[in-house]
């Protein structure tokens, strides 16, 4: 763990920490330690410092992403061991992850973005990623799993997703299939994941993540207004985007366990109790071809069966779901 994730974790396992007991846990000297302090003061940390308690944290700032802070919030008992990173800015996450993928970065690398100048949503769409209004991330897996079954990826994200989302804001938000979650027939949230492999296996998947957190009905573009909404729109205040990120942090973590562990089933089983598409008379366009149907049930690679007028059961791998009235 980095220095200054380390002096957070005592900081907050703490009513008070000496910074002789902190020099002697963390190996560095008392100088040293005053300078971290004032570094994360300087990041809107407010740090009592007391001849009687030694250092106390007494808040954390309001809406900033810290790599360190974020760390030790995520805990010690994870799956995966997080390698956490916030820039000011990217082009995009998912490309800025995948150059590092292809050096050899680890499973469970997640970049955070403040702000994205190229951020990408599915089928080449572009993303836009309000300046510190939303959470624009991207994850780094390396699953045991053949390029076919990376849909297995996007349901198990989604789960995460919406457990977090649910939790922190008290929300009820659905899945629509394959990846976008949305609140009262907005989209509030989407997922972009992507593959590099050969034929039958993955080398690693980049699992990208938009979430409109903070922003108002005024700041989404009058062409967004009508389809996005944000979190804190739905929920009528303030959502803090680092327990935010914390919680989906935790969940994908424990969502990727079940999967990597043979329990997919599950984990479909509880995708479909949030997915609005099931059951739901949906058109969906694959290239040049239509399908038309009820939406039925996914299947073990998490495609969409559509049962078609005809009484067939179609496979949809990708597309735009419409819902037909
Ligand atoms: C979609 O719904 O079309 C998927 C949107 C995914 C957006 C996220 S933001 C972080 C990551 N970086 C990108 O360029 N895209 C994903």
């Amino acid at each position: 763990m980095r220095i200054n994730a380390l002096i957070l974790k005592a900081l907050r396992d703490s009513k008070g920490v000496s910074g002789a007991e902190l020099s002697r846990e963390i190996g560095i000297s008392r100088t040293a330690i005053w300078a971290r302090i004032n570094d994360l003061r300087a990041l809107g940390y407010d740090i009592e410092a007391s001849p009687h308690h030694g250092y106390r944290l007494l808040h954390s700032p309001p809406d900033v992403l810290h790599a360190d802070d974020l760390l030790v919030r995520v805990g010690k008992r994870h799956f995966f061991a997080w390698d956490i990173r916030v820039f000011e800015e990217a082009s995009s996450t998912n490309d800025l992850l995948a150059r590092m993928a292809q050096e050899g970065a680890r499973e469970g690398t997640v970049i955070f973005a403040e702000t994205q100048s190229r951020g990408r949503g599915r089928l080449g769409r572009e993303w836009t990623s309000h300046s510190r209004k939303g959470l624009w991330f991207s994850v780094l897996l390396r699953p045991d799993l053949r390029p076919q079954s990376a849909t297995r990826l996007t349901i198990t994200a989604a789960v995460a997703l919406v457990r977090a989302i649910n939790l922190q804001t008290q929300n009820n938000v659905k899945i629509k299939w394959p990846n976008d979650i949305f609140f009262g027939g907005k989209k509030v949230a989407g997922i972009l994941t992507e593959i590099n492999g050969e034929l039958d296996r993955i080398n690693y998947a980049i699992i990208g993540v938009g979430i409109d957190v903070n922003q108002t009905r005024e700041e989404f573009s009058p062409e967004l207004r009508t389809s996005a909404t944000s979190l804190q729109i739905a929920a009528d205040r303030e959502i803090r985007r680092a327990d935010l990120a914390v919680a989906v942090l935790s969940e994908l973590d424990q969502a990727c366990k079940r999967t990597y562990s043979g329990q997919f089933d599950a984990v479909a089983k509880e995708w479909s109790s949030y997915c609005s598409t099931l059951g739901q008379r949906v058109s969906i366009r694959q290239g040049e071809r239509n399908i038309t149907g009820i939406a039925d049930s996914i299947d073990s690679e998490g495609a969409l069966l559509v049962c078609t007028e005809d009484g067939r059961l179609e496979t949809v791998v990708g597309g735009d779901v419409i819902f037909e009235k």
